[in-house]
Parts: C-alpha cells; sequence; structure tokens
C-alpha cells in the first residue's frame, strides 16, 4: 500500500499557511497539524512555571501533553514571541520532530509550520510555501484579533516591525530556519482571496496525482 499523502505548508507569520492547510485538510479528508502550536504550548509551560522562554526549554518541550495544545491562551503576543524564542532552540526541535513525524505518518496529514517541507517531512508529496509582505501579514493579523477595527498608521508600523523581527528570529537561526524548499511551489498571498489560494493549492495536487 503507498504512504498516505503528506502535504506540507511552510511559510512566515500570517501569510495565510494556516487558512490553507485547514481549508486543504478539510477538502482532501486529511488531519491537519498545526506545528506553530507545539512551539506555543512549549512557550506557554515556560511562562506558566515562570521561567524565561529564552532559557533551555527542552525539559518542557518533552513533558508536552496532547492537553497543552488545547489552551485557549497560545495566541498572545508575549506567547508570540516565547514561541520564536524556544524555537530557536535544537534540543526542543529534536524533542518535537517524533511527535510531529508520528501523527502524519500513520493518516497522512496536511501540515503547515517552518521547517516542514524541508526537514520534518523532506519527502512530502507536496510543499508549498506561502508568504506575502510584512505589511500585507501585519494587516491580516490586526484583523484577525481585533475585527474590523481601525489600525493607526503608528500601530500598523509597529506591527510590521514586531513581524519584520519574528521573521528574522525564524530564518537566522541554526537549526531548521524558515526557509523555501528547493522543490515547494511558492503562493504569493497578497492580492489573493483564501479561496483563490486555495484553487491554486488544488491545481497543484492534481496535477501532482494525476502524475505520479
Ligand atoms: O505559526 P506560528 O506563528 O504559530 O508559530 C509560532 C512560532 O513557532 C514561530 O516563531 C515559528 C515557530 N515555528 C517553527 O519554528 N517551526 C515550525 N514548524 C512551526 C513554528
Amino acid at each position: 500500500m503507498s504512504r498516505p499523502l503528506v502535504i506540507a505548508v511552510d511559510g512566515p507569520a500570517a501569510a495565510g499557511k494556516g487558512t490553507l492547510a485547514k481549508a486543504l485538510a478539510a477538502k482532501l479528508g486529511l488531519p491537519y497539524l498545526d506545528t506553530g502550536l507545539l512551539y506555543r504550548a512549549v512557550a506557554r509551560r515556560m511562562v506558566n512555571a515562570d521561567l524565561d522562554p529564552a532559557g533551555d526549554a527542552s525539559a518542557q518541550a518533552q513533558a508536552l501533553q496532547p492537553e497543552d495544545l488545547a489552551r485557549t491562551d497560545l495566541r498572545v503576543p508575549e506567547i508570540d514571541r516565547g514561541a520564536s524564542l524556544v524555537a530557536a532552540q535544537p534540543a526542543v526541535r529534536a524533542a518535537l520532530l517524533d511527535r510531529q513525524r508520528v501523527f502524519a505518518t500513520q493518516t497522512g496529514a496536511v501540515v503547515d509550520g517552518r521547517d516542514i517541507g524541508t526537514v520534518v517531512f523532506p519527502d512530502a508529496d507536496v510543499k508549498f510555501f506561502i508568504t506575502a509582505s510584512p505589511r500585507t501579514r501585519a494587516l491580516r493579523r490586526h484583523h484577525q484579533v481585533h475585527g474590523e477595527a481601525p489600525l493607526v498608521e503608528a500601530d500598523l508600523e509597529a506591527a510590521v516591525a514586531e513581524i519584520v523581527a519574528r521573521d528574522s528570529r525564524d530564518s537566522s537561526r541554526d537549526t531548521a530556519p524558515l526557509v523555501q524548499a528547493a522543490d515547494a511551489v511558492l503562493i504569493e498571498t497578497d492580492d489573493l482571496s483564501a479561496e483563490q489560494v486555495l484553487e491554486k493549492a488544488c491545481e497543484e495536487v492534481l496535477r501532482r496525482q494525476v502524475r505520479s
């Protein structure tokens, strides 16, 4: 029997990865794995234990429990920052690698993250790299958090600076940095709706399946 389908969706924060990966998983009847949540949950464990997320987080990564991923306080600014600090630690990444592989190899999955196509599933059946300008991503993040509330220019600039800083931490770390896999399909989402991104991705999946 052939191995179940694994689709990697990588890219920077708020580029539309999660939206695409979730929709693609629903469409293909595959489980969806948001790997960012693993790093967020490790950061949350550090903060709750009064530990600095910049310090050694490997024990918290090893101790991670399924219920840690169901917490509702994982998408707050303190944890945005903490997750990128724990994600830069090789021992944390090593502790989380098998969990990601086990999850997806049994059933197949659409997996979203930063290093899925390069490190976690270098042999994924289809790889996408989803990106958008920092300004587009800052605006999207704002609307995700605050709905339709307007964003003043100074706040937008601060949000762009925060996104650029996080990209730089995620892209410049030594272990599993955020880079586009050589065989990933690039989708720039600035001028595309979520439906258009899904359509492009589905066309690509179909093309690969027809070819294989
Ligand atoms: O996708 P997200 O914003 O929830 O990710 C949170 C942090 O975890 C972010 O700083 C990048 C990091 N991350 C990573 O290094 N590798 C992954 N596979 C997923 C997320």
